[in-house]
């Protein structure tokens, strides 16, 4: 965490201010290595203080090793404005994404003597490339979670509803060591495969269907996230070529990855194939994202918001699909690493249709 929180320096400089002010849990968590549910940190040039309420005062302790922590007391603002004081802060910075208004109107009303800076993307933009030990947890993650999926696949069958499949495959994951899950599990069945986030109904399952699992779990605090589409009984000729389509953009842009290109670039690989096949109005979402802490984050892969340069160290998804609604869809997604020499691959469950007896 101490060289988490050094590569925190520079942007102090540029304000230039006299320290920063992290509210966001998973930015806390970044830095300091304390995993409670509240709590606030402030980082200046000589180090980091984390106050936190009286539930999580042992736990930081024994968490966040690098950092100072301090006893808040009944009320937040008071203990904050006496450690800024203490500390010399005359302009603070803050994560102008993680407070509502209502909070910042009450900040500068109780603290009004220091200047409020606001920053965006500060932690975030460090978070974007991970060090090994994230890489490992995050693997492991993706390791948990495919597991998991491969033990229930051979259990998708036609009659079943799509909650009590997604039940099991959260009770796998959770037997075989996710902390949870990353995101409300994606089942989405027959015409509900057309829904981008079609969480899991009570739809059964029927012969002919395509239904797509969109599953994610944490471990360790980091999330995994991957995508397979399968079908129940033959599919047939057009869905067939849907996913051979969506198969296709998915392993173009996975062999364009490495570092260098944007996210943009790398959307646009898979875009371009999926617009060349006729289905360019049926991917309406971008090709990816980061995957940490959070299951969405910097960087994106995306024709939106992609204009981060790849680094290696990232991980990202990679998840075109194709949806014609009232009929189907399919998205395939895997999450890999980038590396020097291009991408590993992180998810592992086959990506060639699978066709269960119905
Ligand atoms: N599960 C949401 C996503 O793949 O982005
Ligand atoms: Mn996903
Ligand atoms: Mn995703």
């Amino acid at each position: 965490m101490k060289e988490r929180l050094q590569r925190l320096l520079p942007a102090l400089d540029e304000g230039p201010v006299d320290g920063l002010l992290v509210t966001a849990s998973d930015n806390r968590r970044y830095l300091t290595g304390f995993t409670g549910s509240a709590g606030v940190v402030v980082v200046t040039r000589a180090g980091a203080h984390l106050l936190v309420d009286a539930r999580y005062e042992e736990q930081a302790e024994a968490e966040a090793a690098d950092c100072t922590v301090l006893p808040q007391g009944r009320e937040l603002l008071p203990a904050l404005a006496r450690l800024l004081g203490d500390l010399g802060i005359a302009r603070l910075a803050f994560e102008a994404g993680h407070v509502t208004v209502s909070d910042h109107g009450k900040w500068v009303e109780a603290i009004p003597d220091v200047e409020w800076i606001p920053t965006t993307g500060v932690v975030e933009t460090l978070r974007m490339v991970k060090d090994a030990d994230e890489l490992d947890i995050i693997r492991r993650a993706a390791a948990i979670a495919d597991e998991a999926f491969e033990e229930i696949l051979p259990t998708v069958r036609a009659g079943r509803t799509e909650e009590e499949i997604a039940l099991d495959l959260e009770f796998c994951a959770r037997r075989l060591g996710a902390e949870g899950l990353a995101f409300p599990l994606i089942v989405a069945s027959g015409e509900r495969s057309a829904l981008p986030h079609g969480r899991a109904s009570g739809r059964r399952l029927q012969s002919g269907d395509l239904v797509t699992f969109d599953y994610g779990i944490r471990y360790r605090g980091y999330c995994s996230d991957a995508t397979r589409t399968v079908a129940v009984g033959e599919p047939g000729e057009e869905r067939r070529r849907v996913y051979e389509t969506v198969l296709a953009a998915q392993r173009a842009a996975l062999e364009a990855i490495r570092p260098g290109p944007t996210g943009f670039d790398i959307d646009r690989v898979a875009r371009d194939i999926i617009d060349g096949a006729g289905f360019g109005e049926c991917f309406g979402h971008g090709l990816g994202h980061g995957v940490g802490l959070a299951v969405h984050e910097d960087p994106r892969l995306s024709y939106k918001n992609g204009d981060e340069p790849l680094e290696a160290g990232m991980v990202v998804t990679v998840e075109p699909g194709i949806y014609l609604p009232g009929s189907f869809g399919v998205r395939i997604e895997d999450l890999v690493v980038v590396t020097a020499e291009g991408t590993e691959v992180l998810t592992a469950p086959t990506k060639e249709l699978v066709v269960n007896e119905p």
